[in-house]
């Protein structure tokens, strides 16, 4: 598009602040396949916090603790337990894209920083997003090295990754929680300060249950690179999941990270072998789809055993599923996402989904 101001390239990394890095990447390296490929700490001269990054396909974590007390870190993570700090975003020059969105009304939290190393240079710059999340502008086009100057490449020793692959490819969408009436607000400051465009909303209507409800707007920037849904409680019988969220993380966030897969199938089996729990739909949901969605070559008897869901519109249709939260506060849970043209983001699913979703949550004795 030629009026993008803000060419963004792709997601870069996502940050997340944790209690304990070093568990935490036991954890996303274990369970999920990722692995570790570079460190900051101590032994990198870094006095107040551990980062461990881990990557699968193109998608790449920082874990991230702090190693003192009084500090932003340990304060995160206090109030919101672990969670997604930092969405980072590749574009062509940090300096340009900060004066482009600040021009536009967005708060600078760091201006366009250089680091550099025998690697090259690496420039970031970071804005204020919903709660206290940001987006952190990485540009990369000159540096080399394994992350970012300040990193140690580790060497890769654990073969279960490349042996047992889970094959998660690239990060497909980043879903965030906000308050009530706040969504309009969101998605307006990603069409001005941002140039995104509104790919779809969904109201209360498309997306209730008996209890709850919730609406959503999906954002999408000028490259369609990158898609952000923002979800807002609607009014229920009962507490929504998205108002559970809101009380657990103590504010607006990200609620679910959304990566592609080129054969769900064989990543959801690896995902289960390594004991990640996914939500669990009814029998009687497979009996509902085979009727909507019709032949379209997949497997019923499989997409049934391992829990996928399926979903079709216009374009085509995707297979997607989604696990437990991942850590104990019920915040930031994941979902696997294999797409066959379609571009949507499972609408027809949302109704069978929150049933199961609920279920989760009576259970926690939060509905
Ligand atoms: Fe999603």
């Amino acid at each position: 598009m030629a009026d993008d101001f803000l060419p963004i390239k792709g997601y870069d990394h996502i940050e997340f602040y944790v209690g304990n890095a070093r568990q935490a990447a036991h954890f996303y390296d274990k369970a999920f396949g990722f692995t570790p490929i570079a460190k900051a700490g101590l032994e990198t001269g870094v006095r107040d916090r551990a980062s461990y990054v881990l990557s699968q396909g193109n998608i790449k974590f920082v874990l991230t603790t702090a190693l003192t007390p009084d500090h932003d870190i340990a304060r995160h993570c206090t109030l919101h337990g672990d969670g997604v700090k930092a969405i980072g975003l590749k574009v062509g020059s940090v300096e340009q894209s900060l004066a482009a969105v600040k021009e536009r009304g967005a708060t600078i939290l760091k201006p366009a920083t250089a680091m550099e190393d025998e690697h090259g240079q690496l420039v970031v710059g970071e804005i204020k997003y919903a709660g206290d999340t940001i987006f952190r502008f990485v540009e990369r086009e000159n540096y080399r090295g394994a992350f970012a100057p300040g990193y140690n490449a580790l060497e890769v020793t654990n073969s279960t990754n490349t042996d047992s692959p889970v094959g998660l490819a690239a990060v497909d969408h980043i879903v965030t929680n906000v308050h009530l009436n706040e969504m309009n607000y969101w998605a307006q400051w990603f069409e001005d300060i941002m140039g995104f465009k509104n790919l779809l909303h969904f109201t209360d209507e498309d997306i209730s249950t008996e209890y709850s409800a919730l609406m959503s707007k999906v954002m999408e920037n000028g490259t369609g690179k990158c898609k952000f849904p923002i979800n807002e409680p609607a009014e229920g019988k009962k507490k929504s999941q998205i108002d559970e969220y809101l009380d657990y993380y103590y504010g607006a966030g990200v609620q679910h990270i959304a990566m592609n897969t080129g054969d769900i199938y064989g990543t959801v089996t690896e995902l289960r072998k390594r004991n990640i729990d996914f939500l669990r739909v009814p029998d009687t949901y497979y009996d509902m789809m085979r009727e909507r969605v019709g032949d379209v070559g997949e497997d019923w008897d499989r997409l049934q055993e391992l829990g996928i869901l399926i979903d079709k519109d216009d374009d085509g249709y995707l297979l997607q599923i989604f696990t437990q939260t991942a850590q104990d506060r019920p915040t930031l849970f994941f979902e696997v996402i294999e797409r066959h043209g379609s571009r949507g983001f499972g609408i027809g699913n949302f109704k069978a989904l929150f049933i199961s979703i609920e279920k989760e949550q009576a259970l926690r004795g939060n509905l």
